[in-house]
């Protein structure tokens, strides 16, 4: 398994592109099984779960081409409507191929996921609104057994709001007979990513982006060039990179506005920011505590919340990180701690006291957003940080170390012997 390792200390400056969102496009890519006819997808992250949804789709019968993040994609004949669990428990968004082979090819039969490192994360919502709708659903052996004669339009509530749960029904609801309405819809930006995707697929989606969002069913869906929407969350790692070296950066083709409360929690940190059409532009400034509560959109995201709490090791004072959307999101703490940091939890709450200084050590990956932190650790460490298990990494981010070092950063990567 493939190791990082960075000799922390330089203060990082430059600019550097971002990618493709890794969270719009596991759901666009599993929408193109709603039609037979062609789809062209650009902007595509080169990441490690972009690369197992093609491999599930190709598995169903998708012909797909492509590279350096532009693929045409086809699907004349669904030929499995299988999601094995040789699949499902390497990436748990595979689940969203359950709505679109129901929509269009009336029957299903995914894994159910597990658990994973940041909580067990059930998926009863997506399953009981599906049965809303009129799909038959058992659950043997570990699989997840749904057929329909044809989907109907029903009005579900989602409690609590889910991301992915949104995601299947709205693709779901798209070739169902009559009108969905997902109410306490998630309102992450990938979903309204999802629903421009669908209604130029001739989709009929009003609301997404709101907490209600109405679906009208179609007979058919068309094929679709379409680009996919920049990466939020990588922008965010970025930014913290820059605010954590106390270096100035500045991020391209992204989207300041799908970042409001990362932005302003930024600030309100010690960093200075500004910000135009599709750029954001930071300088690390001296770090203050900061009080953080994950919440869905457009609060402050649980996906940055490991890259701020390593920001938070290294201010003036005592931070706090109350983590309300995952029930064990702190397997990162544990690392932190190994390179110096003083970190106190107590259930979903993380208490942080800044430390002049953290030390380079050995760490391990453990989940995505977690590594993403030990990144941020280690560029500041005096002395040299190894990760390792950085295959959480390479799930999804593009690069990472290529683009860093671009911008100063002594970090390299050690291929596994
Ligand atoms: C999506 O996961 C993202 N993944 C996650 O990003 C992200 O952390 C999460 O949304 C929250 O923003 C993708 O988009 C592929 P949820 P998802 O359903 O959809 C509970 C990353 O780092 N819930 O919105 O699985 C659940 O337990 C990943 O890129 C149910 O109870 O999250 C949680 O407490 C990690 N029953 C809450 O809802 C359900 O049926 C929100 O989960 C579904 C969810």
């Amino acid at each position: 398994m493939d190791k990082i390792v960075i000799s922390g200390g330089t203060p990082l400056h430059g600019e550097i592109k971002i990618s493709g969102a890794k969270n719009a496009t596991l759901p666009i890519l599993a929408a193109t099984l709603l039609s037979p006819e062609p789809y062209t997808l650009s902007n595509v992250p080169n990441v490690a779960d972009i690369a197992t949804m093609q491999k599930l789709l190709r598995a169903m019968g998708a012909q797909i081409q492509g590279q350096d993040g532009i693929y045409s994609i086809g699907i004349p004949q669904i030929t499995s409507c299988e999601a094995p669990y040789e699949w499902v428990k390497t990436m748990r968004a595979s689940i969203l191929v359950l709505g679109p082979l129901l929509a269009r090819h009336k029957e299903a039969h995914v894994s159910l996921p597990g658990g994973c490192a940041i909580g067990t994360r059930p998926i009863n919502l997506h399953l009981a609104a599906l049965s809303q709708m009129g799909a038959e659903i058992t659950v043997e052996h570990g699989m997840i057994h749904a057929t329909t004669k044809q989907l109907k339009g029903a009005t579900i509530f989602f409690e609590p709001s889910t991301v992915t749960g949104t995601e299947n029904l709205m693709m779901a609801a798209t070739l169902a007979e009559g009108t969905t309405i997902l109410k306490n819809a998630a309102q992450e930006p990938e979903i309204t990513d999802l629903a421009q995707f669908l209604n130029q697929c001739g989709a009929n989606i009003v609301g997404a982006g709101t907490d209600q969002i109405t679906i009208h069913g179609v007979p058919a869906l068309s094929g679709a060039s379409y680009t996919i929407m920049p990466d939020r969350i990588e922008t965010g790692t970025f930014m913290v990179a820059a605010a954590i070296t106390q270096g100035e950066l500045t991020l391209s083709d992204c989207r300041p506005e799908n970042l409001t409360c990362v932005i302003n929690t930024l600030k309100k940190m010690g960093s200075d920011i500004t910000t135009g059409k599709k750029w954001i532009r930071i300088k690390g400034g001296p770090i203050r505590p900061f009080d953080i509560t994950t919440l869905p959109y457009p609060e402050f995201p649980t996906d940055m919340q490991a890259q701020a709490m390593a920001l938070m090791t290294l201010s003036s004072g005592l931070s706090k990180i109350t983590e309300t959307i995952f029930e064990s999101r702190f397997n990162h703490a544990a690392e932190l701690r190994r390179m110096g940091a003083q970190i106190y939890i107590e259930h979903n709450y993380a208490i942080v006291q800044g430390v002049k200084s953290l030390s380079g050590a050995k760490v391990l990956a453990s989940d995505l957003r977690a590594s993403s932190s030990l990144v941020l650790a280690g560029l500041v460490a005096n002395g040299e940080t190894e990760i390792s298990r950085v295959y959480h990494l390479d799930r999804g981010y593009e690069k990472i170390e290529e683009k860093l070092s671009r911008v100063g950063a002594n970090i390299k990567r050690v291929k596994a012997v």
